[in-house]
């Protein structure tokens, strides 16, 4: 039995990790940590756990935590995160990163998205990015894992393997998100008040949305040539899900059928990507670990379409997955 710990447990991604590990019949829960100091029981911070899980929120050091578990997930806002890291990892844990601070490889370019420096520059280069359609074989022997960002990963996999197949221009991809209020977490922020963002439909961060760099890095990874894209994320009056709509310029002749037989060749071994010729929805995969994404052409241009939870395929389900491939689980244990 894996002892599990969670970092920043009172937020919506821990929440879902713990509905999916309570599920995990190789993972037990032995910690979860709050910067506050009342130690309050999950079922009060979360009362859909009510009956479910009887621990409480505590205000632990990362030398406390270790003591208590041989896996951590960290559920912190970036920067938080990579002090607890740098913190873990000396003490032989394994450690799964859901925030962005181990994404990028390049600490220059996270001071420039991010604002601030990294507190732990020199992992940044070696740190296995933790989207295991494309690194896999890494993730399974990785320590530290960073955990994609949800908008990435729509993208990502919808537009991967039409870059490395070849069929699509690297240097042309319009990447327009739409995401669900969860996407930017339970403290309380007055642009996500109910009358503020009901009703209504908002493009934000346009031009400078801290995902763009990562889209980028991965994807010209993913097709070995500079990928720069244009993407503009967008806040929908829903609780969670992300569609990500991605545009691109074709390198040639091209048809539906060959490209959806590209998507569908890349993913034929994979659990948690669904390709099909219908059109994908967020309700389609709410709740779930899927992504799911389908392929037209329009006017001489390639649409790709990518739906999936953010907060499971985007945050807690990824990162169950990548529990699972470090410590030897079958990769859709609590998953499926
Ligand atoms: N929401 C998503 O869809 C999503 C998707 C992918 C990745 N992520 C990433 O996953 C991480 C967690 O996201 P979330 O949506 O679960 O956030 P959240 O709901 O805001 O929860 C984060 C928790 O971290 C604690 N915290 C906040 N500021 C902190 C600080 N400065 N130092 C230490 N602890 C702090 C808070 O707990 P206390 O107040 O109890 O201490 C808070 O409940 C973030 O890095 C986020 O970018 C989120």
């Amino acid at each position: 039995m894996i002892r599990v710990a969670i970092l920043g447990a009172s937020g919506y991604s821990a929440l879902e990790l713990m509905k999916l590990l309570l599920r995990h019949p190789g993972a037990e829960i032995t910690a979860l940590t709050t910067r506050q100091t009342d130690a309050k029981p999950v079922s009060e911070v979360h009362p859909s756990l009510s009956g479910r899980l009887d621990l409480r929120l505590e205000n632990l050091s990362p030398g406390q935590v270790a003591e208590r578990a041989d896996c951590v997930f960290c559920c912190l806002p970036h920067g938080a995160s990579a002090a607890a890291v740098a913190e873990l990892l000396p003490r032989g844990k394994k450690v799964i990163d859901l925030s962005a601070d181990y994404r990028l490889n390049d600490a220059a370019e996270y001071e420039k998205w991010y604002g601030v420096k990294h507190s732990d520059p020199e992992r940044m280069p070696t740190t296995v990015y933790g989207l295991p359609e494309i690194y896999r074989e890494r993730i399974q022997s990785a320590s530290l894992v960073a955990n994609p960002g949800c908008y990435p990963t729509s993208a990502i996999l919808a537009l991967a393997p039409l870059l490395r197949a070849g069929a699509i221009l690297p240097s042309d991809i319009i990447i327009d998100s739409k995401s669900g209020v969860s996407g930017a977490g339970r403290e309380a922020k007055s642009h996500l008040h109910f009358p503020e963002c009901n009703e209504s439909v908002s493009a934000y961060g346009v031009g400078k949305h801290r995902h763009m760099p990562e889209i980028d890095q991965v994807l010209t990874d993913v097709a070995d040539a500079e990928v720069r894209v244009v993407f503009t994320p967008h806040l929908i009056p829903m609780d969670r899900g992300i569609l990500s709509t991605c545009y691109a310029a074709p390198t040639g002749e091209f048809n539906e059928g060959s490209l959806l037989g590209v998507l569908k060749e890349f993913y034929a071994n994979e659990p948690f990507v669904r390709v099909s010729s219908a059109l994908p929805a967020t309700k389609h995969v709410s709740g779930t670990n899927f992504c799911d994404i389908t392929v037209r052409s329009v006017r001489g241009r390639v649409v790709v379409i990518g739906a999936i939870d953010n907060l499971v395929k985007g945050a807690s389900g990824a990162a169950v997955q990548n529990f699972n491939l470090m410590h030897g689980f079958d990769e859709t244990t609590a998953l499926l």
